[in-house]
C-alpha cells in the first residue's frame, strides 16, 4: 500500500510488506514515545481527533501520538457536543472538517459509518473504531505487541497459537486482529466465547481459507491451556439490544491469578485491548494478576504510541524526516512510568 495520502479504514487494506514498514517506523518511534526524544517534524499540522463513542486509550493515544510529532490537536467526544446531534450528515461533517485539519481519526457507532465519512473527503481518515465493525489500528498495536513479548520477528510468529477470548461476535479488535495474524503462516486460534457470542461465520472462514486452524470452544480452561498468548475482550454490553440480554453472559469467562497458574503454561502471554471491565461480576482479567510479569497489558497500551506515531508519519509522508528535527528532551521522565 502507498501509505501516504491514504485512508486506514479496513485491515483488509494491508499485506505483510505493508506490516514491516509499519513495524520497522514504529521502532524508530520508540525514543520519541519513551519521552527520550523529542521531534517537530508535524510543526503545524492539525489532526481531527473526532470520538463518537467513549474512548479513553485510542482518543488520548493518537493524540498524544500527534503531540509528539509536533502537530496539534482538535478533540470532539459525543454526539450530543457535535453538529450530528442536530442531523448533520456524515458528508456534511467530513468535508467541513476537512477544511480544518490535516489528518482525521474518527470513532462512530455505526459499522462503515468511517467509511462513508471518508468517501467525502480527501484528507487522510483512521478509522478508530466503527461500531462492531473494525479497529485497525488496535490490530495494529496488538501484533506490534505479540512480537515485542515473544521477541520473534514476523516471520518467527508462524505457528503461533493464539486464544482469543470473549464477546468475539460485537469485538472490533479481534475482527481486526484476526485479519491481521492471517497474513502470517499459520496460526493456530482458538476461539473461546459463548456460543451467542462467536466469531461471524465470515471471519472464521477466512482464516480457514488462508490454511489457519481454528478451534471453536465454550470452555475457558481447555481453550487458554496449551496457548503462548491468551487475547482476552470485554462483554460489548453496549451493542446488545438490552441490559438484561447483556447480563446473562458477563463474567463467563473471568481469568484470575489461579486460573492462570493452574491451567495456562508457562510464560502465556496476556493481552486484552482495554478497558478490562473491573467491576465485580465481570473481572475478565482479575486484577489479581497484576504483580504477574505476563501481563502484556499495560505495555501494550504503551505500544499505542509508538505505531500510532509511526502511522501518522506514514500517511503523511514525513517518516525519512523526524531525526531532522530530533533533539534529547530535558525534562524530568522517570525511568519506568508505572509503579510497579
Ligand atoms: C476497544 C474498542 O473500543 O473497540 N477499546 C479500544 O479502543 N482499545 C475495546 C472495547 O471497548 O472493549
Amino acid at each position: 500500500m502507498l501509505f501516504k495520502g491514504s485512508h486506514i479504514l479496513s485491515i483488509d487494506q494491508f499485506s505483510l510488506r505493508d506490516l514491516q514498514t509499519l513495524f520497522t517506523v514504529s521502532q524508530r518511534m520508540e525514543p520519541y514515545a519513551a519521552r527520550q526524544r523529542m521531534t517537530r517534524v508535524l510543526e503545524g499540522a492539525i489532526l481531527g481527533n473526532l470520538f463518537f463513542e467513549p474512548s479513553t486509550r485510542s482518543r488520548i493515544s493518537f493524540g498524544a501520538a500527534f503531540n509528539r510529532l509536533g502537530g496539534s490537536v482538535r478533540d470532539t467526544t459525543g454526539f450530543q457536543f457535535s453538529s450530528m446531534a442536530k442531523g448533520e450528515s456524515l458528508y456534511d461533517t467530513s468535508r467541513v472538517v476537512s477544511g480544518y485539519v490535516d489528518v482525521i481519526v474518527m470513532r462512530h457507532p455505526t459499522i462503515g459509518s468511517v467509511r462513508e465519512f471518508a468517501a467525502a473527503t480527501r484528507i487522510p481518515v483512521i478509522n478508530g473504531g466503527d461500531g462492531a465493525g473494525e479497529h485497525p489500528t488496535q490490530a495494529l498495536l496488538d501484533l506490534y505487541t505479540i512480537r515485542k513479548e515473544l521477541k520473534r520477528d514476523l516471520n518467527g510468529l508462524r505457528e503461533l497459537k493464539i486464544a482469543l477470548v470473549g464477546d468475539l461476535k460485537f469485538g472490533r479488535t479481534v475482527h481486526s486482529l484476526i485479519k491481521l495474524l492471517s497474513l502470517l503462516d499459520t496460526v493456530h486460534f482458538t476461539l473461546v466465547a459463548p456460543l451467542e457470542l462467536q466469531l461471524p461465520a465470515d471471519l472464521v472462514e477466512a482464516a480457514e481459507e488462508r490454511g489457519h486452524t481454528v478451534r471453536v470452544t465454550t470452555d475457558l480452561r481447555e481453550g487458554i491451556s496449551d496457548v503462548e498468548v491468551i487475547y482476552t475482550t470485554r462483554l460489548q454490553q453496549e451493542r446488545f439490544t438490552s441490559e438484561t440480554e447483556a447480563e446473562k453472559f458477563r463474567g463467563s469467562y473471568s481469568i484470575t491469578s489461579a486460573v492462570y497458574n493452574d491451567f495456562c503454561k508457562t510464560g502465556t502471554v496476556l493481552m486484552h485491548p482495554w478497558p478490562r471491565d473491573s467491576r465485580a461480576g465481570a473481572m475478565e482479567l482479575h486484577d489479581d494478576l497484576n504483580s504477574n510479569p505476563q501481563l502484556a497489558i499495560f505495555r501494550q497500551a504503551d505500544n499505542g504510541i509508538p505505531v500510532r506515531m509511526a502511522l501518522f508519519a506514514l500517511v503523511l509522508g514525513v517518516e525519512d524526516k523526524v531525526e531532522a528535527t530530533a533533539r534529547d528532551v530535558s525534562w524530568y521522565v522517570p525511568d519506568s512510568i508505572g509503579v510497579s
